[in-house]
């Protein structure tokens, strides 16, 4: 018999359309928001900026202020680096004074990236504490006194170029963000969705052109009506667990954009065997079933553009690699040390703790499957990413292993244990 799951509604999407569905005229409904803590730290601090949200899961309603409104205190945007980045360009884009912070892991988070091109178009952002970290401070200015801006991010991040959107439909300036490695873009599709004057243009060697015109004169955006589908970075720990023996899954409903579904390509040259079933098109993205069950793995070497498509698969690639024939290597994820934690330092740690050989680079792993049983407590700095993969790791066959921060899956998917537990715990792992 195969288990079925219900993915949360994807991360990613339920910030973005937290942060659009305002900017509409009319109210927004939406279905299957995540009921995720970061996500929650965006809802807050669009209500401390006048923005009505009624309901959550079922039904979420949206309606955008007559007036936008300073906050009245600080906005924590708690461990959420969307929240942090994405909120930067709304605000300056609606030229509101206001102070952002975070939790210690936030804190630690580079934000120059959308700091420096926001500042270009105009806006006035202070660090407050430490060059290129929050907490920051922005000045009032008046709304819509933005310039327009065309920029060239240095890293690949679906997070700067949203906020740099964000700045300009907000301030109805013209915005043009040139990605030479295609980042997700559940913005493009969204303001396309709402009627925004939004290009793509591919560009030779792979890259992409996103250009959105001034809003000035032209219609007003359409509410959003749509259900968020589910997320495909839970839907990847699932299907992990699965290919590592815990049974077979099948996870309905999950979003399969192409810019987040690199594992499914990765995992493919590892011989894991799984089935994906396209069946329609919500929130203007791919959506369908993916089906799983336990593979024979070998190791596999993963980088490049592939891993842009998976940036917040790592950990659970790297579980998979501990458990496949041979050596996997995964290079240029630098990124990956700027994340909730330094996931290459995290994982290599958590992997040598369980008694996997793993090589830290300055960009990526080596890692050393193996089918030796596994177990003791790995540490996962707080970060919900490493606390399910180990997670999964755990749930294999001939593997004890604990976390020593379980409860922080709920920054991205609370109902982690309890499907890790109904998987695994009817194959007796
Ligand atoms: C996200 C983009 C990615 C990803 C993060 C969510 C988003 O970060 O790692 O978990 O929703 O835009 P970067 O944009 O920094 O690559």
């Amino acid at each position: 018999m195969i288990l079925s799951f219900d993915a949360p509604g994807d991360k990613s999407l339920s910030h973005r359309v937290l942060l659009l569905g305002p900017l509409a005229e009319g109210r927004s409904c939406l279905r299957g928001v995540s009921p995720c803590d970061d996500v929650r730290c965006t809802r807050r601090a669009l209500e401390a900026l006048g923005v009505r949200i009624e309901g959550e899961g079922d039904e979420t309603l949206i309606t955008g202020p007559a007036r936008w409104r300073p906050p009245p205190g600080e906005i924590d945007c708690g461990n959420s680096g969307t929240t942090a980045r994405l909120l930067l360009g709304l605000l300056s884009g609606l030229g509101l004074p206001a102070v952002l912070c975070g939790d210690a892991s936030l804190s630690g988070r580079p934000m120059d990236r959308v700091v420096y091109p926001l500042q270009a178009m105009g806006a006035r952002i202070r660090y407050l504490k430490e060059e290129d970290r929050l907490p920051v401070a922005l000045e009032a200015r008046r709304s819509g006194s933005l310039r327009s801006l065309r920029h060239r991010p240095r890293v690949a991040s679906a997070q700067v170029k949203s906020s740099l959107l964000l700045a300009g439909l907000a301030s109805a300036v013209p915005v043009e963000v040139i990605e030479p490695t295609p980042t997700r873009d559940h913005t493009e599709r969204l303001l396309q969705e709402m009627g925004a004057p939004l290009s793509v243009a591919r560009m030779p060697g792979g890259g992409s052109a996103v250009a959105l015109e001034s809003m000035k004169h032209g219609p007003a955006l359409r509410p959003l009506d749509l259900g968020v589908p589910g997320d495909f970075s839970a839907a990847a720990s699932l299907l992990a667990a699965a290919w590592l023996g815990a049974g077979e899954v099948r996870v309905v409903r999950v979003g399969l954009n192409a810019r987040r579904t690199g594992l499914l390509r990765a995992a493919a040259q590892m011989g894991a065997r799984f089935e994906v079933g396209e069946e329609g098109v919500e929130a203007g993205e791919p959506m369908g079933t993916l089906r799983g069950s336990p593979s024979r793995l070998r190791a596999s070497d993963v980088g490049g553009r592939l891993l842009v498509d998976l940036v917040d698969e790592v950990p659970v690639l790297a579980v998979l690699a501990a458990r496949a024939s041979g050596v996997s290597r995964i290079r240029g994820a630098a990124e990956l040390r700027r994340k909730e934690s330094d996931r290459l330092s995290t994982v290599a740690a958590g992997l040598q703790t369980v008694g996997v050989r793993c090589r830290e680079h300055s960009d990526g792993l080596d890692i050393e499957g193996t089918d030796a049983p596994l177990a003791g407590v790995v540490r996962t700095g707080g970060d919900h990413r490493i606390a399910m993969a180990f997670g999964v790791l755990g749930a294999a066959p001939g593997c004890e292993i604990t976390v020593d921060d379980p409860m922080c899956v709920s920054i991205s998917y609370p109902g982690f244990w309890r499907d890790l537990e109904r998987l695994a715990g009817r194959s007796g792992a």
